[in-house]
């Protein structure tokens, strides 16, 4: 395989002209970053060079799965390696301002977990600084890459379900517990960055409320979020649930959808089902005709989202294109989660987005 690092400066057509392959450095290898580097690993277009924790059962791990790879606790390694073109921040969200802007700064590309920063004027800092530095974001919104969500976006596009009514989401289950975010800034990011996705208008408000119970961070939490045209979205994020619910409902005028996540085949579901109201003169003339009609599930591929969004990466990355998941679309999200804190310290008052 020719190994050819990727740089900001090379010309467009030379780049097209030669098989690149873009070196990665991940940081953090707990939970999810196996998966960053597994996925990663399998891509044609990409290698792992380096892998980075302060854990030593974490490096331990990592050195085992991956005896070829540079394993070491010491970050400046990746940052500093003119063999890495591409930084992995894969740690708690408290950490990702600094090692993104050390990435950033040391000229590589930043792929960086889900919430983008602990707060919008970090986002915006880290924004300025990739553009300065024709460098590209990717914040890990990974759901936008599963063939539900992206089936649902060509709905919405195609108008099928008509005039959007509501953006309904519920994720709960036991656990996992963070210790250093609460539930909205663990479990909300993905539905805000799939809402995000789909409804092409920007919310105008937001109100939050939520109560800790446990370890001092609000375990459970419920959003809602005002769009122009009475468009609603409300999200319930939960960690002490009985059981795990990951069910989205869409509905609109024309027809209404269910997204089951945790269904192992039809998760993805449309009904022809509406309200037809007519008639004039007065509330209590009109006439409501129920519509039920079919039901239908559109076929999904079962490739894994996070594998469809590391080949992106390195597809923009190779070709000088701006991700949708973008550090703008990271902003997005976090602007809606510190929106949503404020409002929840107020117990729900109204915080204008
Ligand atoms: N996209 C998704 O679906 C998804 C799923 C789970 C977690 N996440 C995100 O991934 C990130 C990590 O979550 P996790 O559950 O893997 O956490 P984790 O605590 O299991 O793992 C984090 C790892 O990072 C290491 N670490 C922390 N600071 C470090 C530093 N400065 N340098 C080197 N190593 C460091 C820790 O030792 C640990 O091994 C979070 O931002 C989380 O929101 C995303």
């Amino acid at each position: 395989m020719a190994t050819c690092l990727v740089r900001p400066q090379d010309s467009p057509a030379a780049q097209k002209q030669e098989t690149h392959i873009v070196k990665f450095g991940v940081v953090g290898y707990g939970y999810w970053g196996p998966n960053v580097v597994r996925n990663l690993d399998h891509l044609e277009e990409a290698e792992v060079v380096a892998v980075c924790d302060k854990s030593a059962p974490a490096r331990k791990k990592a050195e085992k799965a991956y005896p070829d790879v540079l394993v070491t606790d010491d970050v400046s390694e990746l940052m500093t390696s003119p063999d890495i073109d591409a930084i992995a921040v894969v740690t708690p969200v408290w950490t990702h301002y600094e090692l993104a802007k050390a990435a950033l700064e040391n000229g590589k590309h930043l792929f960086v977990e889900k919430p983008f920063t602990s707060n919008t004027a970090q986002a915006e800092e880290l924004i300025a600084l990739a553009a300065r530095k024709n460098l590209k974001i990717m914040v890990d919104h990974t759901f936008l890459f599963t063939a539900a969500v992206q089936k649902i976006k060509q709905l919405l596009q195609d108008g099928a379900l008509g005039k959007l009514y509501y953006y309904d989401s519920t994720r709960v289950n036991l656990g996992l517990f963070q210790h250093d975010v609460n539930v909205l800034w663990d479990l909300a990011p993905h539905d805000l960055s799939i809402m995000d996705h789909l409804i092409q208008e920007s919310p105008e408000a937001i109100s939050a409320t939520g109560q800790t119970h446990l370890n001092g961070h609000e375990d459970i939490a419920f959003i809602t979020l005002y769009f122009p045209n009475s468009v609603i979205a409300h999200i319930n994020v939960n960690w002490l649930s009985p059981v795990k619910v990951r069910t989205t409902l869409i509905g609109g005028e024309k027809k209404m959808l269910v997204w089951n996540d945790l269904e192992a085949d039809q998760k993805v579901k449309v009904y022809d089902k509406g309200v037809n109201v007519s008639g004039t003169e007065g509330l209590y003339n009109l006439l409501v005709n129920y519509r039920s009609g079919d039901m239908w599930a559109p076929h999904l591929d079962q490739v894994e989202a996070l594998s469809r969004e590391l080949a992106y990466f390195v597809d923009c990355i190779a070709n000088d294109q701006m991700p949708m998941n973008d550090g703008k679309a990271g902003l997005r999200v976090v602007k809606m989660l510190e929106a949503a804190s404020k409002s929840l310290r107020q117990r729900g008052a109204l915080v204008s987005l």
